[in-house]
């Protein structure tokens, strides 16, 4: 604490990330990232641009709104680049998320969302998961000014269906629904082509999983124009140059390498099957998961000790200390070896 704090610097509680240990042998399973890493053509593209390392970089990052656009069928005018989904989000609490009204989302939902809300100044109420933790629409039948869903959600994987994220919207005309799908590519149904009928939508997505890119920090938002409009407002009023020319270079071959985003999502998907069935036949209660984790709990064993006896074995996994959630463990798919070497560790756990 200092004397030079600003107000408001007293009043936030800052967003906690997952451990990033520098330490060799972790089977690391706690961040959500990718174990495959990115296409190869990513650091050919970045080496290429080290020419330009002299220039400041496109403040429209043009390239990479095309690529991003043609990839999802939409004009690159209804695409908005950001450095990693976090700022995309942070713009648009601050750009499209501030009004009278409080803005709605789960109560177990990314944990960054209320942490936004207490820098920008946003009102909001946090709307209970079901008791399968799971989004009922009906509940977000309510006066608000927004609502912002991940979809899938974190820490759960359970996702919506596309039809469900369009009833929603047409159900609220006058209020933007944000849909935050960081984990949409491993087995969920984008929003994105709902965006051209209805101008209340807007749908954010990242590079860090699904293009193995958390690392380059590229994020991105789809939706009409003047929702676009309003993020460009905010960030040419806070850093004309969030993605450096290595950033856009690489996230370019990075979308445009549609063979190895398919491969490899593939295997996760894969993985991702045989762990829940592994999980499952240890005793675990296991959530349906459409993302690159799963959230599983022990009806015997607490969640907490659970991840720290798996930390004293070099197998890091996040666990939250949060009412409803708390004996749950929220693991990363990894690499099949990875997962292998996880289900034997708690095999002499459970
Ligand atoms: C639901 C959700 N949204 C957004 C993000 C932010 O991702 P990034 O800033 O790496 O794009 C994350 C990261 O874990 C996430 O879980």
């Amino acid at each position: 604490m200092s004397r030079f704090w600003s107000p408001v610097v007293h009043t936030l509680t800052p967003y906690v990330p997952g451990e990033q240990p520098k330490v060799d042998g972790l089977i690391k399973l706690n961040t959500n990232e990718n174990p495959y890493g990115p296409s190869p053509r990513v650091a050919e593209a970045i080496a290429a641009a080290t020419d330009r390392l002299r220039l400041y970089p496109d403040p429209r990052a043009t390239a990479l709104r095309e690529a991003i656009a043609a990839s999802y069928g939409v004009a690159p005018e209804e695409v908005f680049v950001g450095n990693g989904s976090d700022e995309v989000l942070a713009h648009t609490f601050q750009a499209l998320l501030k009004h009278d009204a409080p803005l709605l989302f789960p109560d177990i939902t990314y944990s960054f969302y209320p942490v936004y809300c207490g820098l920008y100044g946003v009102a909001y109420e946090e709307v209970p998961l079901d008791a399968a933790m799971r989004v009922q629409l009906a509940d977000y039948r309510q006066t608000c000014s927004a609502i912002l869903l991940a979809n899938p959600n974190a820490p759960t994987g359970i996702a919506l269906a596309r039809r469900e994220i369009e009833a929603l919207v047409a159900e609220h005309p006058d209020q933007l629904v944000v849909v935050d799908e960081a984990y949409v590519d491993f087995g969920a149904e984008s929003a994105v082509p709902l965006v051209a009928r209805h101008d209340n939508l807007l749908v954010i997505q990242t590079l860090s999983k699904s293009r193995a890119l958390a690392g380059l920090r590229v994020g991105f938002a789809i939706g009409q124009r003047p929702l676009i409009e309003a993020l460009e407002r905010v960030k040419d009023s806070f850093n004309s140059y969030p993605l450096d020319c290595l950033a856009i270079a690489g996230a370019v071959a990075a979308i445009e390498d549609d063979a190895w985003f398919q491969e490899t999502r593939a295997r996760i998907m894969a993985s991702r099957e045989l762990l829940f069935r592994d999980l499952s036949e240890l005793g675990f209660e296991v959530l349906p998961s459409a993302a690159n984790f799963l959230f599983a709990r022990h009806p015997r064993r607490s969640g907490a000790h659970l991840a720290a006896q798996l930390r004293e074995r070099d197998v890091l996994v996040r666990h939250f200390r949060k009412p409803r959630i708390q004996d749950f463990l929220r693991i990363t798919v990894g690499t099949q070896d990875q997962c292998s070497r996880l289900v034997d560790v708690l095999r002499g756990l459970v």
